[in-house]
């Protein structure tokens, strides 16, 4: 190596070694060093290809050319080896792949690996170099700041597995670590933060001057890594080519490096000091785990250590001056500070980030003794509380990680306290500005530390307007004043505002202040979108009309704006401002007045200005900075609104201490007058520039309180609790912020107003506060919040057009636990924080809004003044299956065209779900006495529509849950409702729009004439609402009440892959005319499943179950709805591919969008027919389908729709945005996501980090992952099987993991979750390799894995039963390869028993007369048959240990039960009595069907009473069993449900037969009812046949149906599949006539 290229160096030592290298363009060196110093015959470099890119032929030609100056036979070689970036690489194959290279290679243990790249490289390389040969030497050239400062340092080595990170490692010290800063240079910016995240935390444990230094220089920091400097001739690797910032980076980088060095020498091994680099970590890796990858390691630390540092600062140890140091420092690396971050909050896993599930990770951590977690806690900024973590309570976490508090209501343990309040925002505001703007250097004191003040400070160095540092351990803020001249941010730079108002005020005007001769030179300031909307139109308007150029970029009147920098900068003279909306206006144009280009007279104009005092505090502290306003009067010495400032610069005062908020001082001062103790607040007194500080004497003093106030001291003492009085009339307007105080404190204010400020038109108990609208466009309404709040603890208040009216109420008498929203507003928090000191269970739901003006509040709740809180999660489970936006049990709302059949299907939702049934109307009409017509014609519409209006809020307020409101289709004409209806269906429950085809509402209401006319055509009114319909509602529902008929022309298809066409030949007209008991069905379905009742999802995608779905690819789905049966079997749901349907019912060739109104046809249709839940599926061409790739916002209209329509499943891709995914996901309700990734490249592998990744995003947006690649050969399905391998048992989503393509055929055999299949009657396959259920059965069974199974009937006689057809023709439809035998014997003897004992025993069936017999042989029982006390069905289970157990069950009672409950109508089943005749086993299953069913009574007849009689004992007597000794004597009245169990034979309708039970005709008096013969043979038996001929209103129950129903059950039981019913009904139908 030549001189001219030997770099100037930092040598740090560690572990007594001079080992570590520092500086830039290292890498000839780094060739050099290790070539001379470190002998070998073979140097290996590891680096990953992404690192390769930019580095690896520098490093080639580096060592090449020093092994040049080699003699041939003495050179060692030089390898290089390329692995795939990331943290997947990190794995156990990760390290095994190099390994096998390095054997490959013939690599002996004199080899030594050059780890070049980030952590990853240098984890994975170093532990293959601790165990390869058993040791092998390596060096660590890091290339990321993290990799640099942290990683590469301390020889910790180690990969990755399934349970967790770097689980398997080794400590394994590297030769040397070389830190080339050049190599930041390629570094994305987004890595340098996150290597920055471990600087920081460095400084904070260690090092305050470091700190200091990363604090006050990020920009200068950050500007070294955005040069070329390679293209500059290596500038920097001496260091006289190296730039003020590259020394700047690199001293930062040794500073870090050495600090843990140190640590590292001291403890190598971690067993104390060496803790203390975890500062952050405990809660941020916990929170690593739950974001990874999508967040980096850094950016979680970042926000670990903030915790952490709260975490200290609640154990008193930690001031907030420190806090908010470490955040505003993370904060100027761009790093996230709070989980509330939109990067953060934006990510789907973010939900998962609740307190129980952090803590639950943070019990797997090194550090923890036992169950104790362990944080380090800083003490200051540069040193912590202990030299190793600290144990700390897993409640102190809870509290701080909490976002809501709740504060725990008693009497302040410290009373009397006495305590000063954080310094006043608004002085602090001013000052900071005021310092900035001067010469000279200003120590401000008690500045507040505040997110609102962050903000200023950060502005103000982004307009490089002065200099910032710390003094007295951050008490004191130094500000280097730049004397007025300020700079135009850099280009793209914006100026963030958050939602800090005064900021932007003061800002606007400094903005104009900024000078340049530099055409289109301009400043822009920005906020959140609440900022976006407040105002500053009157403050812009002002400094406009005198000349400075100011534009809106978005709304007129609001941020953000865009200032334009001119040469003169602010243009002064005569301004006029309205000041009637926000004095900040004022206060912003006089602050900058004094740098004006000429002298300014500001005149306030428009009316009464308002809140004078903080024009008063400006002008106060403006004179302190040297600068005297003066105020106009007139001739009578009266004020005038006219203000004169001089030109001149501010001069800073050497020290300027901001006197303690009055604002804040209310809280404390207010909680002393609710709880009847005494608080003193230093700081504040008469003497204060603060118009809040008249808060005690104009407010609390007239609520009855003691106040004594010095010139800077208050002291209040309330009157004992529940004494406060109500004020009467208060004028707010000197001290606006403090009405919020003032309004808890009124609620609960009863007594009477002194003498002379009652009110005479309001009750005694009322506080009318005025003078405060202009809190309405503060961070939030803070009028509306305040009604809308104290509302939820039974307070009652009037809103005013100028303030509002509080009803105060006895303390005992407000609800306890109401859950406040803050709307982010730091009053409102704190306000009501002050209310939950005496209201149990008071919760505050976003504790962290206090930051703005007292970040440690609750802190201070707790130190100071003695009140508990505790933290509260909100949202107690974790998971996005579980986000539900609905509440549970929530009313549903049924709105929609009158006529539409909301009242029909409302009755029959209620039904279905035991709920009750609330018409709307008909709580108008009797709420007002008339019919709604006759209202309408008595009052006119708009009356009516005002108290429909009423109405509604009524039930939405009494009716919320478990009730189904039919509302009046009219109700959407009102704005007020639809808004009222749509938050309704926002966040607390279903609105379903109830629609019918608009020709059959036409008709229909044509036959109706109760109700008042439209006086307009129907599909006019109809038009107008629709939409209204549609904007109200969170779902919809297709009334098919009528007679939808639909006609659909299809012509004859055929289709090239062989499926057969055998559905539409033709010219075929389908007619859907839904059957009563298909929309009772479909009602209770979609009813269940949009409340949550009984969410119809597939119950067989679940862990040890096999799950299909069949692909539906008819383009028109209608003529397939006959075959739908035969379709459907075995499968747990259906496909609709919404991308293939299409209106001309051809099969879509050009890619297009189906009309909306078509896919809720389809799917309607289906539902028609079908219970089975439905995955709606869309693809665009680019994933594989017909939907056009553009047409991003009809697909998701399309599924909204299918969310709307209750489809249980939607199919989303993740190459749809992320918040697109997001967005249909927070309101899927009780549906699931599945959120898929198709590979149709072909080039996806499934042991390549993209699957990990692909699968890892699916796992986090989708409640199911689906995975579908294509497989090239076979060995791409073991792949596959190897990647679902390795993500372990542990409990973990459902995953679809599949291979397209002929070869991928196994990959569909095997995969276990809802399997895509076709069968033979589609049109066509949904995607190339797909086969039929009953080619998986058979595919199945051939590989091993669905072994045979046999099943029996025991019982005698039975030669002639119909069960070996039902369940052996199930089996065949299915592909299963079990068979169905009978076994008939007289006892339940060794053939029975050898049957069940045997392995392949798959079930049997019980029948007589072995019911009874056969129960001890059973290892248990079901609920059901241990009741009856009889077995039908055995079925072997296996227990959580692997072994066997047989398991007795009975279907007999489910079967009657379904044929009683399906048929039953309009009786109610209470009033209802059964009569069972027979006292046999089925007997037994009778009584307990009728029982579940809920009949009120039932009979009990047999020939032989006593035997009936110990039926009747075995059962409980809430059954009501009567035993009947005579069939005509029905001493409770006629039955209305008859079943009898005895055979056919054995009965008679005919009174001459003798050996047989008469039946008289008396027993079917009811006017209807249901009878069901157990006896099938012959089909008409005597009972039946009776029934018909006595009263043809009974339905009228064969025992084949019976039969059959039970046998379908039982095959459900043993096969988990549904059992294809036609097709075995249509077979025993034909064997049972034969
Ligand atoms: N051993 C330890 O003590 C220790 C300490 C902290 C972190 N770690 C480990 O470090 C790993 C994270 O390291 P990381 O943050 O460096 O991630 P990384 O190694 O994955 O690198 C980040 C990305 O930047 C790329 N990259 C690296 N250098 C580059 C450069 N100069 N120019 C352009 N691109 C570049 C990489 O290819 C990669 O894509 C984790 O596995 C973590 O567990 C280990």
């Amino acid at each position: 190596m030549t001189d001219s290229r030997k770099p100037d160096l930092y040598k740090v030592s560690i572990l007594g070694k001079e080992s570590i290298h520092c500086g830039f363009h290292l890498i000839p060196y780094i060739a050099h060093t290790v070539l001379t110093t470190l002998p070998s015959s073979t140097y290996v470099l590891v680096t990953d290809t992404r690192v390769a890119k930019f580095h690896l032929s520098a490093f080639e030609a580096a060592f090449n050319a020093e092994l040049g100056t080699i003699a041939v036979e003495k050179r060692p070689r030089f390898l290089s080896h390329l692995i795939p970036p990331g943290e997947t690489s990190k794995s156990r194959e990760g390290k095994a792949e190099i390994e096998d290279f390095l054997l490959a290679n013939a690599c002996t243990r004199d080899t030594l690996i050059l780890a070049l790249g980030g952590g990853v490289v240098g984890d994975l390389v170093g532990f293959v170099a601790a165990t390869f040969m058993r040791g092998v030497r390596f060096v660590q050239i890091p290339t990321t700041l993290l990799a640099m400062v942290d990683s590469s340092v301390g020889g910790k080595t180690a990969i990755d597995t399934p349970h967790g990170k770097n689980l398997v490692g080794a400590f394994w010290q590297p030769e040397y670590i070389f830190i080339d800063a050049a190599f930041l240079e390629t570094l994305p910016i987004r890595e340098f933060s996150n290597g920055m995240a471990e600087v920081v935390k460095t400084a904070a444990i260690w090092d305050e001057n470091e700190f200091a230094t990363l604090e006050s220089r990020a920009v200068d920091i950050t500007s070294a890594i955005q040069i070329e400097s390679a293209k500059n001739s290596h500038a920097g690797r001496v260091v006289s080519t190296r730039s003020e910032s590259q020394k700047l980076l690199l001293s930062v980088i040794v500073g870090s490096i050495s600090v843990k060095a140190h640590i590292v020498t001291i403890d190598e091994r971690e067993t104390g000091l060496r803790n203390l680099v975890n500062f952050g970590h405990t809660i941020g890796h916990a929170i690593e785990a739950i974001l990874t990858p999508a967040v980096l390691h850094g950016e979680c630390v970042s926000i670990g250590m903030m915790f952490e540092a709260e975490v200290a600062r609640q154990m008193g140890v930690l001031s907030q001056v420190a806090v908010g140091r470490l955040s505003r420092c993370l904060k100027a690396y761009n790093l996230p500070i709070a989980v509330t971050d939109s990067r953060i909050a934006s990510l789907p896993a973010a939900r998962q980030l609740t307190v129980d599930h952090l803590l639950d990770v943070m019990k797997v951590d090194k550090k923890n003794s036992g169950t104790v977690k362990k944080i380090v806690i800083l003490s200051r900024i540069g040193a912590t509380y202990e030299q190793k973590a600290t144990a700390v309570s897993d409640q102190r976490i809870r509290n701080v990680l909490s976002e809501a508090i709740t504060v725990i209501p008693a009497v302040p343990r410290n009373t009397p306290v006495k305590m000063a309040t954080p310094g006043s925002k608004s002085i602090s505001n001013r000052a900071l500005v005021l310092a900035a703007l001067g010469q000279g250097t200003c120590r401000l004191k008690n500045l507040l530390h505040s997110d609102d003040t962050q903000v200023m400070m950060q502005a103000l160095i982004d307009l490089q307007g002065a200099t910032f540092s710390w003094e007295d351990n951050g008490d004191t803020l130094v500000v280097q004043g730049g004397g007025g001249s300020l700079a135009v941010p850099p280009a793209g730079k914006e100026i963030y505002l958050q939602n800090a108002g005064t900021a932007a005020r003061f800002l606007t005007t400094v903005c104009t202040l900024v000078k340049s001769d530099k055409q289109g030179a301009a400043t822009v300031i920005t906020g959140n979108a609440r900022m976006k909307q407040r105002p500053c139109g009157p403050l812009v308007d002002a400094l406009r009309a005198s000349g400075n150029p100011i534009e809106y970029r978005e709304n007129a009147g609001s941020l953000p704006l865009s200032i334009s920098a001119t040469s003169a900068g602010m243009h002064g003279g005569h301004i006029r401002l309205a000041a009637s909306i926000s004095s900040q206006y004022v206060s912003s144009i006089l602050l900058c007045a004094p740098y004006a280009s000429s002298p300014v007279v500001l005149e306030l104009v428009g009316g009464q200005v308002i809140s004078q005092p903080y024009i008063d505090m400006t002008i106060g502290v403006m004179k302190s900075f040297g600068i005297m306003v003066t105020r106009d009067v007139d001739a009578a010495g009266k004020h005038l609104d006219v203000y004169r400032i001089p030109t001149g610069p501010y001069r800073n005062p050497s020290e300027f201490t901001i006197e303690s908020d009055a604002s804040s001082a209310t809280y404390p001062l207010a909680i002393a007058a609710i709880t009847g103790t005494t608080c003193t607040i230093t700081g504040i007194g008469s003497a204060s520039l603060q118009g809040d500080a008249g808060f005690a004497k104009g407010v609390l003093e007239a609520m009855g309180c003691k106040v004594v106030q010095t010139d800077n001291e208050t002291t209040v003492t309330g009157p004992p609790s529940g004494q406060l009085r109500a004020i009467g009339f208060v004028d707010m307007e000197p001290m606006t912020d403090a009405f919020l105080t003032a309004s808890v404190l009124a609620a609960v204010a009863t007594q009477p107003p002194y003498a002379g400020r009652a009110l005479a038109d309001a009750p005694v108990n009322t506080t009318r506060i005025l003078g405060i609208a202009n809190q309405r466009v503060k961070e939030c309404n803070r009028i509306k919040a305040i009604i809308d709040e104290l509302a939820k603890f039974g307070v009652h208040t009037k809103e005013l057009d100028d303030g509002l009216e509080i009803y105060g109420k006895p303390i005992g008498e407000l609800n306890q636990g109401a859950s406040i929203n803050c709307y982010d507003d730091h009053r409102v928090a704190m306000a009501f924080s002050v209310l939950g000191t005496v209201v149990a269970g008071t919760v505050l739901e976003e504790k962290r809004c206090v930051a703005k003006t007292w970040p440690n509040w609750w802190d201070d709740l707790e130190n100071k003044i003695g009140i508990s809180t505790k933290g509260v999660e909100l949202h107690t489970s974790a998971g996005p299956s579980v986000d539900r936006y609905h509440e549970h049990g929530a009313s549903v709302f049924l709105t929609g065209m009158r006529g539409a059949g909301k009242t029909f299907i409302g009755t029959l939702a209620a039904e279905a779900l035991g709920w009750k049934f609330t018409d709307a109307d008909a709580v108008f009409e009797s709420k007002h006495g008339m019919l709604v017509s006759e209202f309408v014609r008595d009052k006119g519409w708009e009356a009516f529509r005002e108290s429909e209006k009423a109405v509604l809020d009524e039930l939405l307020l009494t009716r919320d849950k478990k009730h189904i409101v039919s509302l009046g289709g009219g109700i959407v004409e009102t704005p007020s409702a639809r808004e009222a209806l749509k938050n309704y269906a926002k966040s607390r429950g279903p609105v379903v729009h109830v629609l019918r085809e608009i020709d059959e509402i036409v008709q229909y209401l044509g036959e109706e004439t109760s109700r008042p006319a439209y006086g307009e055509a129907i599909e006019d009114v109809f038009r107008r609402r629709q939409p209204w319909y549609a904007e109200v509602s969170s779902h919809e529902f297709i009334s098919h009440t009528g007679t939808l008929q639909q006609s659909i022309q299809v012509s004859k298809k055929s289709t090239s892959d062989g499926h057969a066409d055998d559905i539409a030949n033709g010219r075929t007209v389908h007619t859907i005319l839904p059957t009563s008991s298909g929309v009772q069905a479909e009602v209770k379905r979609y009813f269940e499943h949009i409340t949550g009742l009984r969410p119809n999802l597939a119950p067989n995608v679940q862990p040890g179950k096999r799950s299909y779905f069949l692909s539906l690819t008819f383009p028109d789905l209608t003529p397939a709805l006959p075959l739908m049966d035969l379709l459907t079997i075995g499968v747990d749901a259906l496909e609709v591919r919404a991308d293939l349907l299409s209106m001309s019912g051809f099969p879509v060739t050009t890619p297009s969008v189906p009309p909306r109104a078509y896919v809720a046809t389809q799917v309607t249709a289906i539902r028609q027919r079908t219970g089975l839940p439905i995955v709606f599926t869309l693809r665009t061409t680019s994933q594989g389908g017909m939907f056009p790739d553009g047409a991003q916002t009809e697909a998701m209209e399309l599924f909204d729709l299918a969310l709307r329509l209750g489809c249980e499943y939607i199919d989303l891709e993740t190459s749809w945005p992320e918040e697109r995914i997001r967005e249909l996901h927070s309101r899927k309700g009780y549906s699931q996501v599945i959120a898929s990734w198709h590979d149709w490249s072909g080039r996806m592998k499934w042991l390549g980090s993209e699957v990990s990744q692909k699968y890892k995003l699916a796992a986090e947006l989708g409640d199911i992952v689906k995975i579908v690649g294509t497989a090239g050969d076979i060995g791409d399905n073991i792949d596959l099987l190897l990647f679902v391998r390795s993500l372990g048992k542990t409990p973990r989503k459902p995953f679809l993991a599949i291979n397209m393509g002929e070869q991928g055929k196994m990959s569909r055999i095997l995969n276990s979750t809802f399997s895509p299949v076709t069968h033979p009657l589609l049109p066509s396959r949904a995607a190339p390799g797909q086969l039929s259920f009953a080619e998986i059965q058979e595919a199945l069974h051939l590989v091993g894995l669905l072994p045979k199974q046999q099943f029996y009937l025991f019982g005698t006689p039975i030669s002639h039963s119909m069960s070996p057809t039902i369940h052996n023709t199930a089996f065949a439809t299915l592909g299963l390869p079990h068979h169905y035998d009978l076994l008939e014997t007289e006892s339940v003897d060794d053939k029975v028993k050898a049957a069940i004992a045997a392995s392949d025993f798959g079930g049997a069936s019980i029948t007589i007369p072995h019911k009874l017999a056969v129960i001890p042989l059973l290892d248990g029982l079901s609920e059901e048959a241990q009741t009856i006390g009889a077995v039908n069905t055995i079925v072997p289970r296996k227990r959580a240990d692997g072994t066997r157990e047989l398991w007795g069950d009975n279907t007999d009672w489910a079967a009657i039960h379904h044929m009683v409950a399906s048929n039953l109508k309009g009786v109610s089943p209470a009033s209802a009595k059964g009569l069972v005749i027979g006292a046999g086993g089925t007997s037994r299953a009778a009584l307990y069907a009728l029982h579940r069913a809920g009949i009120g009574a039932i009979y009990l007849y047999n020939r032989t009473a006593s035997s009936a009689k110990t039926v009747v004992a075995s059962f409980p007597a809430t059954y009501n069993i009567h035993v009947l000794d005579n069939l005509d004597v029905l001493p409770l009245g006629p039955p209305t449900v008859i079943i009898s169990t005895i055979p056919a034979s054995a009965t008679t309708s005919d009174s001459h037969t003798h050996n047989a039970l008469f039946l008289p005709a008396s027993i079917f008096a009811a006017p209807q009812g249901v009878v069901i013969d157990m006896a099938y043979k012959p089909s008409a038996t005597p009972l039946l046949k009776l029934a018909r001929a006595v009263n043809a209103s009974w339905v009228v129950v064969t025992g084949l149906s019976v039969l059959l129903e039970q046998g379908y059950r039982q095959f459900e039981i043993w096969t988990g599949r549904r059992a294809p019913r036609s097709i075995v009904e249509k077979e025993v139908l034909a064997k049972y006539s034969l």
